[in-house]
């Protein structure tokens, strides 16, 4: 039995659009299993509405690293348990086809090496910054040129503290790019490239003023922020109880606060739960730790 484990991630961190991503420590599993016949099982998150026949994401990407490699599938018992909530900004895609490629990989008589499986990851799921983390672990930069995927950990100061507040509804995110653009104006790019630069150093920092500009974004907040209702109450409750902080976790709905060691993120969790309630959206926020392990076989 081939067992793996795998993060959720959270992108963007503000201002780096489908660039920058952050592995958190809320994870799925797979386990596969050779046997006489095929058959897959959902456990936690998705059960009862994630596909368990062969169109299921887990599988249809293992498929996909043994047809490229030009190996048989093996015929198995695949069982998800999932703790990663579908469709709410947690990088559940990207942890469905990264613990596929590497369950999948344990299969190959010439296993392929991270890089290859993060260039097949970012093919299937279309950009780099939710793929990158859950399988490296830690928080990523990542760039693609279409073929190569060029991934760089990045350090992150341990004084950041991390609450996401996940909302009941989804949003897929093909509907939350659907929100944006197509084009931008080079001031606002010069905007976002600017403050996702200092994102980077304020994140292996610990100043809380730095933390707060860079968080600024021009590229994907303003619009999808519409999709989400009660989105600027939430995080201004956050800010007031000292969330250094706030923004939408990938294309959302689940909204992040970054705060320094010292607030109290029970309180926080709390403030921003009451903030959807008033706007009509029950949601669980929840603590939750960057994750320094990528997607790992057990
Ligand atoms: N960078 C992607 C987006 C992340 O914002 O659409 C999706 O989780």
């Amino acid at each position: 039995v081939v067992k793996v484990k795998v993060p959720a991630t959270t992108a963007n961190l503000g201002p780096g659009f489908d660039c920058l991503g952050l592995a958190l420590s809320l994870y799925n599993e797979v386990e596969m299993t050779p046997h006489s016949s095929w058959n897959l099982r959902v456990i936690g998150e998705g059960e009862g509405s994630l596909s368990t026949e062969p169109d299921n994401l887990v599988w249809m990407s293992a498929c996909r690293l043994w047809r490229e490699a030009g190996v048989q599938e093996p015929v198995v018992h695949i069982t998800l348990k999932n703790a990663i909530p579908l469709s709410r900004g947690l990088g559940s895609s990207s942890a469905a086809i990264v613990s596929g490629l590497v369950a999948a990989n344990t299969f190959l008589p010439t296993p392929w090496t991270q890089q290859e499986l993060l260039n097949l990851a970012t093919a299937i799921e279309g950009h780099p910054d939710n793929v990158a983390p859950a399988l490296l672990g830690g928080l990523v930069a990542s760039a693609s040129d279409g073929y190569i995927v060029h991934a760089q950990n990045l350090e992150l100061n341990s004084a950041w503290a991390f609450t996401v507040c996940i909302p009941s509804f989804t949003l897929a995110t093909s509907l939350a790019r659907q929100a944006l653009p197509s084009k931008v104006s080079h001031s606002d790019a010069v905007f976002n490239l600017g403050r996702a630069v200092m994102m980077t150093s304020a994140l292996r920092g610990d100043d809380v003023q730095l933390l707060r500009f860079a968080s600024e974004d021009k590229l994907h907040q303003p619009y999808r922020s519409k999709l989400i209702p009660g989105f600027h109450d939430v995080c201004s409750a956050a800010l007031e109880l000292g969330a250094a902080a706030v923004m939408l976790s990938g294309a959302g709905p689940t909204v992040l606060a970054v705060s320094p060691h010292g607030i109290n993120q029970a309180k926080l969790a709390s403030a921003m739960e009451k903030a959807f309630a008033e706007h009509g959206i029950s949601a669980v926020a929840r603590e939750v730790k960057p994750s320094l392990i990528g997607a790992i076989i057990q």
